[in-house]
C-alpha cells in the first residue's frame, strides 16, 4: 500500500479547506483500512468489487496493474466526457449527432468574446473525451477486464437555461470552487514535484460555470463565461499531469502507448485553454465585476496587478512573468533536481501532486460532485487506490 495518507501537495494547492475535504479524507481512511483488513484476510489487493469481476484474466489480459490504471483513466473520462457534454450543449457549435447546437445564445456570445471560436473548440473537446472514454473501455472489455460505468449515477438536476438538455447528469457545474494555483505553477521557474507551492490566482467560489437561467444580465453572462474558461484549462492541465503519473506505472508497452497517446492531447487541450481564459484577464474584457456576486477578474497584463503576496520569494522576484496573459507556454523550471539546468516539462508528474488520489480529491474540492451519491464516490475512490498500488513490473 503506498498511500496511507491523502497526498499533502494536492490539498495545499486547493482553493479552500472546506468539510468535503475532511470528508474525502475519511473515506480515504475507510479505503485503506478495507485493503489492509483484506490483504490480513488473504484477498491480496481485494477492493470493493470481487478480484474475478475487477480482472478477469484473458490469453492476451492485460496486468492486475495495467488494469487498474485504465480503468482509473476510463473514469477519469467518463466524468470530462460528462462535463464536456454539459458546456457542449449550452456554448457548442454542434451538437452530439454533429448538427448545428443552437445553445445558448447569450452564453454563446459571451464564450466568443473570450475568442470567437470557443464554440467549435468545446465541442471538439467534447468529441475528444468522449472517444477517450469509448475507446479505454473498449479495449478494457477487448482484453477481458472490467469497463467503466457510471450511467446510474447521472442523477444531478441540470441546469434550467435554454439549451441545456433535461436528462440526469454525473457532474455538478453549477457551484464550483476553482483551482486556479496551476497558472502561477507553469509561470513559475519552481516545480511542485520538488515541493513548491503556489497561491490562488484568483479566488472563484462557489460559482456556476454554466448559466442556471436564461434571464441574467450582461456582466453576469460574461463572468459565467469566464468561470468556464478558467474551468476548462483548469480540468485539461489536470488530464496533463494524470496521465505521465499513469504511464510512469505501465507495464505493458501497449498500455504505455495508451496512456502517453490519450496524455498529449490532455497537453493539447490544455494549452489550447491556457491561451483562451487568459483574455477573462486582459482588455478588452478586464476588468469585470460580476454586480451580483461581485467576482472581480482584473487586467493582469496592468503592473499595477502583478502582485501576489502569497506567491514564494524567489516567484515574487520574477514580477510580471507570473501574471502575463500571452506567457502560456511552460515556463522552464526545476526539474529532478535543482542541480540540473532547468527545464520546459509538465508539472507536477509525480503521484503526491498529479497522480489518481491527488486527481479525485481535487475534482471533489472542485465542486463537480455536490449532490453525488455518496456510493459514486466510494467507487471512484476504490479505482484510484487501485491505481495508485499500481506500479511499473519487471523495473530494472
Ligand atoms: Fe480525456
Ligand atoms: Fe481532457
Amino acid at each position: 500500500m503506498k498511500h496511507e495518507k491523502l497526498p499533502s501537495g494536492a490539498s495545499a494547492e486547493t482553493p479552500a479547506a472546506s468539510p468535503v475535504v475532511d470528508e474525502v479524507e475519511a473515506n480515504w481512511q475507510r479505503v485503506v483500512r478495507r485493503r489492509s483488513f483484506l490483504r490480513g484476510v488473504g484477498v491480496a489487493g481485494a477492493v470493493a468489487l470481487p478480484a474475478g469481476k475487477l480482472f478477469a484474466q484473458s490469453n492476451n489480459g492485460l496486468s492486475r496493474g495495467d488494469a487498474a490504471l485504465l480503468r482509473f483513466a476510463a473514469a477519469i473520462e467518463f466524468i470530462e466526457a460528462d462535463l464536456w457534454q454539459q458546456y457542449n450543449e449550452l456554448g457548442g457549435q454542434v451538437d452530439h449527432n454533429d448538427n448545428p447546437n443552437p445553445g445558448n445564445p447569450d452564453y454563446i456570445a459571451a464564450l466568443q468574446n473570450l475568442d470567437g471560436d470557443m464554440p467549435q473548440y468545446i465541442s471538439d473537446n467534447t468529441d475528444d473525451e468522449i472517444s477517450h472514454r469509448d475507446f479505454l473501455n473498449a479495449y478494457l472489455k477487448s482484453k477481458g477486464a472490467q469497463p467503466i460505468d457510471f450511467h446510474q449515477f447521472e442523477i444531478l438536476q441540470p441546469t434550467k437555461a435554454a439549451g441545456a438538455l433535461g436528462n440526469g447528469r454525473l457532474t455538478n457545474l453549477q457551484k464550483l470552487t476553482v483551482d486556479t494555483s496551476w497558472y502561477f505553477r507553469y509561470r513559475s521557474t519552481q516545480n511542485p514535484d520538488l515541493g513548491a507551492k503556489f497561491p490562488q490566482l484568483i479566488n472563484i467560489a462557489n460559482q456556476p460555470a454554466i448559466p442556471l437561467q436564461s434571464t441574467t444580465g450582461s456582466s453576469t453572462f460574461q463572468a459565467i463565461a469566464n468561470v468556464a474558461g478558467i474551468h476548462f484549462a483548469y480540468i485539461e492541465q489536470g488530464g496533463s499531469s494524470l496521465y505521465p503519473v499513469l504511464a510512469l506505472k505501465a507495464t505493458s508497452l501497449e498500455v504505455l502507448r495508451i496512456l502517453i497517446s490519450i496524455g498529449g492531447v490532455e497537453i493539447d487541450h490544455f494549452s489550447l485553454w491556457h491561451d483562451k481564459m487568459g483574455n477573462a484577464f486582459a482588455q478588452p474584457l478586464a476588468p469585470l465585476s460580476d454586480p451580483t456576486t461581485g467576482l472581480t477578474f482584473l487586467d493582469f497584463n496592468n503592473p499595477a496587478n502583478q502582485h501576489n503576496a502569497q506567491l514564494s520569494a524567489a516567484d515574487q522576484k520574477a514580477g510580471g512573468q507570473m501574471f502575463q496573459t500571452n506567457l502560456i507556454q511552460p515556463e522552464p523550471c526545476q526539474f529532478l533536481s535543482p542541480d540540473l539546468p532547468a527545464c520546459s516539462v509538465i508539472r507536477p508528474t509525480l503521484s503526491a501532486g498529479g497522480g489518481p488520489m491527488a486527481t479525485v480529491q481535487s475534482f471533489i474540492a472542485d465542486g463537480l460532485f455536490i449532490g453525488q451519491d455518496p456510493h459514486f464516490l466510494q467507487q471512484l475512490m476504490e479505482l484510484a487506490s487501485e491505481a495508485e498500488a499500481a506500479h511499473r513490473e519487471n523495473d530494472n
